[in-house]
């Protein structure tokens, strides 16, 4: 994190209300960035390492929301963040709602449209970092999703917690595009664990694993777009490494890994899903026609 910086008389001041781990980095990163920072937290005693740093303490949440033209709320969940700003809705309309509390894509929905009814400007986001890396721009990454206006009227403040990245003016699209980034990280992860089992069998180390996985999944990554095309125009037409080919693929693997005497859990699920796309006839298509099984799951 940065050194702090000295407040400039243009800084917006900002509040942050909730000092988990979280939000105690948020806070952090607005202080070291030269803005006046606004904080509260139901156990206050969260706040004293901020304060010592220059954050005022409020005594109240009221208080806290009333000091800051950019109130952001970051504590456990919706109802947490519920139980805080309802009571004092009166007191944020009129100013920028900064939600970095996590909520699904119907919550951050919900949550906009009370905002639009108590006329308060509303910028939803989601947090692709853990908080040691909020205020590194090169490994922390905020999506936001809501107001276009909070979002370029409070630009350079939110590029203090990270590279900032707008999706719009849906809400839910913040929550949405987190998820569907976890989904994939779990799912390479898994496969990553299943690799390193089925070569454990014969003795290889993990590490020894990872010095060839690493720019296996690497170059593999550069098929992303080639896939994505497939899946945008809905066309799945190839000449090169259909699913029937992919079908021998992952017999292969499930054959070896069964042989091996481990588990085939998580590559199951990815040979039915090609099975199925296979049955159905599509054996000629692009790999990237599994997508259509996901989007219709089985009854
Ligand atoms: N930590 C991460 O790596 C990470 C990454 C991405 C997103 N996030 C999201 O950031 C948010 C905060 O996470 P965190 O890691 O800071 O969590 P945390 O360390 O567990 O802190 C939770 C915060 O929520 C407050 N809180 C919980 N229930 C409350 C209630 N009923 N009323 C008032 N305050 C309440 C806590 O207050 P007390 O101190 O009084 O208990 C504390 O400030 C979560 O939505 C999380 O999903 C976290």
């Amino acid at each position: 994190m940065n050194e702090q910086a000295p407040r400039s008389a243009e800084a917006t001041p900002v509040t942050v209300i909730g000092l988990g781990s979280m939000g105690r980095a948020i806070a952090g990163a607005f202080l070291a960035g030269g803005h006046p920072t606004t904080v509260w937290n139901r156990t206050a005693s969260k706040a004293a390492v901020l304060a010592s740093k220059g954050a005022s303490l409020a005594p109240t949440a009221a208080e806290a929301v009333e000091a800051g033209e950019l109130v952001v709320v970051c504590v456990l969940d919706r109802d947490a963040a519920q139980e805080i700003l309802h009571p004092v809705t009166d007191r944020l309309a009129g100013r920028s709602l900064l939600m970095l509390t996590s909520l699904s894509p119907a919550e951050a929905n919900e949550t906009s449209a009370w905002a639009a009814r108590e006329s308060i400007a509303f910028l939803g986001g989601a947090i692709m970092a853990t908080p040691d890396l909020i205020g590194n721009p090169e490994e922390a990454s905020l999506l936001y999703a809501g107001s276009s206006a909070v979002f370029e009227l409070h630009r350079a403040a939110l590029e203090l917690l990270g590279t900032s990245t707008y999706l719009g003016d849906v809400a839910a699209r913040a929550s949405l595009l987190e998820t569907g980034l976890l989904a994939s990280m779990y799912s390479m992860f898994a496969g990553f664990f299943h690799g390193a089992a089925l070569v454990g069998t014969q003795g290889v180390t993990a590490e020894e694993f990872t010095a060839l996985a690493l720019p296996w999944l690497k170059a593999m990554t550069t098929f992303l777009p080639g896939q994505a095309e497939f899946i945008d125009k809905g066309d799945y037409t190839t000449d090169v490494q259909s699913l029937a080919f992919n079908k021998g693929g992952l017999d292969h693997i499930m054959r070896i890994s069964e042989h091996q005497g481990i588990g085939t859990d998580i590559m199951k699920p990815i040979a039915e899903l090609i099975d199925r796309q296979v049955a159905a006839g599509h054996g000629s298509d692009s790999l990237a026609r599994l997508i259509e099984g996901i989007r219709t799951p089985k009854a």
